[in-house]
C-alpha cells in the first residue's frame, strides 16, 4: 500500500473528516490495497446500519425535453438530434401500478427541465400517486425550482429530491455548464430542499472533463458539511452529440473508491450503484454494492422511451437495468452479498 495511507483511512474512519489537504492525498495516491481496504470499512459501516438490504426505486424518466444546456449532457437543449417526448400523467401513473406490482414502495420521477410539469400538475401527480400507493415514497429528479415550487411540491406529498451538485468548485462548474446557469442558484437549491424537509440527494460524475483531485476534495468537503441523506456518483460518459464528445469516460475504480470515501464520511448515507456504472463495465453495479453503495434503480419507463432518455451513449436499459428484470438484479446482489428487499427504504439518520 502506499505509504502514508494507512493513518488518513483511520482517521476517516474515526473522525468521518479529513482536511481537503488529505482528501488530495488519499485521492493522489489511489492504490488497489487502499481500495480495498476503503471498501471493507464502507461495507461494515452499511452492514452495521443497513444489514444486507439493497433498496430498489422505480425510476420513471417523465421527459427528456430540458430548458438546461449542459455540456456533457445528451438531452442538452442544443442538441437538436435527440427525439424529444414527455409522458402523460396517466402513462407515468400506469408505469407505477407496474412498479407496484414487481415490489417497488418508492418511484422516482426524473426529467429534464420540462415546462410543461408546471407545479400545479405535479401536486395533482404526486397527490394521486400517495392516495393510490400510500405505503411508497415519492422522490423528485426534476431539477431547479423555486422555493415556492419545492414547497408546494412537498406538500402534495413529495418526500425526497435528487438534485446532484454536480462539482462543489463554482470554477469547475462554470466549465460544465453555459454562462447562463449557477452554482450559487444549484447550491441555494439544495438548502431550500434541506430546510422544507425533504429527505435530499446530491452527487457528482467521476472523471468529467476538467475535473482535478482538487475538486475531488472539494466535493467531499461539501458532502462533509451537507450531509446528505443520498448521493448519486457515477462516471462520466461522453455522449456523441455533445461537446464533450471526445472526452474520456470516468472509471470504475476511482467511482468505487469515492463510494467507500463517502459511506466513511456519512455513514447512513443512501449511495446508489448507479446506471452509469453499470454502462461502463458489465459487473459494475456489483462493484459498486461491494464499495459500500446499497441502493439501485431499475428503470421503470415505458419500453417505447427508454432509448430516448440518452444522457450518454450506450445508457443501458435492458437486463437487470430494467424494472421488469427484479430477478436478475436480486441474482447480481446476492452474487454481491447483499438481497434486495420491497421497502421504502428511507435513510436512516442518525
Ligand atoms: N455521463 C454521466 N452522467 C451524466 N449525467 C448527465 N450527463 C451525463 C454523462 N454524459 C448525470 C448528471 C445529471 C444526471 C441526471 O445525470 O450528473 O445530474
Amino acid at each position: 500500500m502506499n505509504e502514508g495511507n494507512l493513518p488518513l483511512i483511520r482517521r476517516l474512519e474515526e473522525e468521518h473528516s479529513l482536511p481537503s489537504e488529505d482528501y488530495e492525498r488519499l485521492l493522489a495516491g489511489r492504490d488497489e490495497e487502499t481500495a480495498r481496504l476503503l471498501a471493507e470499512q464502507a461495507v461494515r459501516l452499511r452492514q452495521e446500519i443497513y444489514g444486507n438490504s439493497v433498496y430498489i426505486r422505480g425510476l420513471i424518466e417523465i421527459s427528456n425535453i430540458c430548458r438546461n444546456d449542459c455540456l456533457y449532457c445528451g438531452i442538452r437543449r442544443s442538441n437538436t438530434r435527440c427525439r424529444r417526448y414527455r409522458l402523460t400523467p396517466s402513462q407515468i401513473l400506469a408505469c407505477a401500478e407496474e412498479g407496484y406490482g414487481l415490489g417497488f414502495r418508492t418511484f422516482v420521477l426524473q426529467g429534464g427541465e420540462d415546462a410543461w410539469f408546471t407545479d400545479t400538475r405535479l401536486c395533482s401527480l404526486i397527490r394521486e400517486i400517495k392516495a393510490r400507493w400510500p405505503d411508497c415514497a415519492v422522490t423528485l429528479s426534476l431539477g431547479e425550482r423555486s422555493f415556492e415550487s419545492f414547497r408546494r411540491l412537498k406538500e402534495a406529498g413529495a418526500d425526497r429530491y435528487l438534485l446532484r451538485h454536480e462539482t462543489a468548485s463554482p470554477e469547475h462548474y462554470a466549465r460544465l455548464h453555459p454562462p447562463e446557469m449557477s452554482f450559487e442558484n444549484r447550491m441555494r437549491c439544495l438548502e431550500d430542499l434541506r430546510e422544507l424537509g425533504y429527505q435530499v440527494g446530491c452527487g457528482f460524475m467521476t472523471g468529467s472533463p476538467f475535473q482535478t483531485v482538487a475538486n475531488l476534495a472539494e466535493d467531499l468537503k461539501f458532502i462533509e458539511r451537507f450531509r446528505p441523506d443520498m448521493c448519486g456518483i457515477g462516471p462520466f460518459i461522453p455522449h456523441r452529440d455533445t461537446p464533450f464528445r471526445n472526452e474520456p469516460a470516468g472509471t470504475v475504480d476511482l467511482t468505487c473508491y469515492l463510494l467507500s470515501i463517502i459511506r466513511l464520511i456519512v455513514p447512513p448515507v443512501l449511495l446508489p450503484a448507479t446506471t452509469a456504472l453499470g454502462t461502463i463495465h458489465p459487473l459494475g453495479r456489483e462493484r459498486g454494492i461491494q464499495a459500500g453503495a446499497n441502493v439501485v434503480m431499475p428503470n421503470l419507463s415505458p419500453v417505447s422511451v427508454r432509448k430516448k432518455y440518452e444522457l450518454y451513449d450506450n445508457k443501458i436499459c435492458t437486463g437487470a437495468e430494467s424494472a421488469q428484470n427484479v430477478s436478475d438484479l436480486n441474482r447480481r446482489m446476492r452474487s454481491a452479498g447483499c438481497e434486495i428487499v420491497t421497502d421504502r427504504g428511507d435513510v436512516k439518520m442518525v
